[in-house]
């Protein structure tokens, strides 16, 4: 019998964790797929739909400027109900920590679907760090049938709530996924891409390049501040290279951001980048500042050293491996850490050595076949 997928993302990254099992369910005969989209975010969610020829079934079309977590939340349950009713899904699939995360798996829960979920079991154990993700994330798991962990830390961490052993599958990330997709795509010489081609126009490669990027909630405020005082301070100190910062939409970043660093001869401010743009940048980078969840994932597939922007972190993985760095927003730390990897050598091949305990590429066939025995 033909049972009945609802795909439901609404960010950036959900989307492009999404994208690989959205194509993988497209093959299967047995399953009739569906893709919700709640459009938490707009402009970067349609990039990564393009990219990837995703067309959905449903667009909530939800996202409005500057919103708030309660109408997002409140406006995501409200809007799932006609989409559960009208396709009676048999398993719902969300991803990850966010807002529509959290909806859409409780807005599942009330429609009586199998709630399946990406990127299961990470935590900080801090609820207000990440904020809100950590809490989205923990009470997400709490409504799921199915849980995919990234890696056996977030199996344990499942292990450790009593989830049962046989609900739990280890796949690695889906993000790695989508990763050696766009890095096979970007290598064929049909593939050309006109942000990929401005980049080359706009930007110095001769220079070692710096990439930044940023959002988390928890920064905004005095945290971008300082976190832009030690992006100028690395700036002007080290005027042999070159950071590029493709600035988040989010207005509580993109306010401080340009305010603090439009005039720094070299620090280029870019539009967020389309994935496979951002994934190229990724491979001509020195190293990367973040404090982001994914970047800091897909990094140590590429070789590249990452100083995560964060205090507290639910993906120790790379942290023991020694591919990243936790450096916070404090001013001189960034400095110094940044200053550290461009002057010591041995440091710097350390932390760049190719090695990724998030995934070899094949978390969807893993998540695919524990569904198809169900
Ligand atoms: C959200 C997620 C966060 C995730 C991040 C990925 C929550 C609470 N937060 O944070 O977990 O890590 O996405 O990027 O779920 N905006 C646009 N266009 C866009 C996207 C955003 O203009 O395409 C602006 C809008 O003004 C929007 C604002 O950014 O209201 C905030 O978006 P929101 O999704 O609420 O928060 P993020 O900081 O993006
Ligand atoms: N990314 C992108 N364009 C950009 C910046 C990031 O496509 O300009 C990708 C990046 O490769 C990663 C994802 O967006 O896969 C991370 O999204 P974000 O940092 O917004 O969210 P988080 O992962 O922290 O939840």
């Amino acid at each position: 019998m033909t049972k009945k997928n609802l795909i439901v993302f609404g960010t950036r990254p959900e989307a492009i964790k999404m994208a690989p099992l959205v194509k993988a369910f497209e093959q299967e005969k047995n399953f009739e797929t569906r893709v919700c989209i709640t459009a938490q975010h707009r402009e970067m969610l349609d990039q990564v739909l393009e990219f990837f020829e995703i067309k959905p079934h449903y667009d909530l079309d939800l996202m409005r400027p500057n919103q708030n977590l309660y109408t997002l939340t409140a406006t995501i349950i409200e809007s799932m109900k006609p989409v559960l009713e009208d396709f009676k899904p048999d398993f719902v699939f969300v991803h990850g920590d966010t807002t529509t995360t959290m909806a859409a798996a409780l807005s599942a829960f009330y429609s009586g679907a199998k709630v399946c979920h990406i990127e299961a079991g990470l935590r900080t154990f801090n609820k207000r760090n990440p904020f809100p993700e950590e809490i989205n994330r923990s009470i997400a798991g709490r409504l799921t049938d199915f849980h995919f962990a990234p890696t056996v830390t977030s199996r344990n961490n499942l292990l450790r709530e009593n989830v049962s052993d046989k609900n739990i599958k280890v796949t690695g990330n889906t993000v790695i996924d989508a990763l050696l997709f766009s890095v096979e795509k970007l290598s064929k010489n049909s593939y050309s891409d006109p942000e990929i081609e401005d980049l080359k126009k706009t930007i110095d490669f001769s220079k070692q390049i710096i990439l930044i990027t940023g959002h988390r909630r928890e920064n905004h405020g005095q945290g971008f501040i300082d976190i832009c005082k030690a992006l100028k301070e690395i700036a002007i100190r080290n005027p042999q290279i070159q950071l590029i910062y493709p600035v988040h939409l989010n207005p509580n970043v993109q306010k401080p951001v340009y305010e603090l660093l439009d005039r720094v001869s070299n620090i280029t401010l870019i539009n967020p980048l389309s994935y496979p743009a951002f994934v190229w940048l990724m491979e001509k980078s020195y190293l990367i500042i973040t404090d982001s969840g994914g970047v800091q994932e897909e990094a140590p597939s590429l070789g590249k050293p990452v100083l995560v922007m964060r205090n507290t972190t639910e993906r120790p993985e790379a942290v023991e491996a020694g591919t990243v760095i936790l450096v916070g927003t404090n001013t001189e730390k960034i400095v110094s850490e940044t200053e550290r990897l461009l002057n010591d050598k041995k440091h710097y091949e350390t932390m760049s050595k190719t090695h990724n305990p998030y995934g070899d590429g094949k978390a969807c066939t893993r998540i695919l076949e524990f569904i198809k025995s169900k």
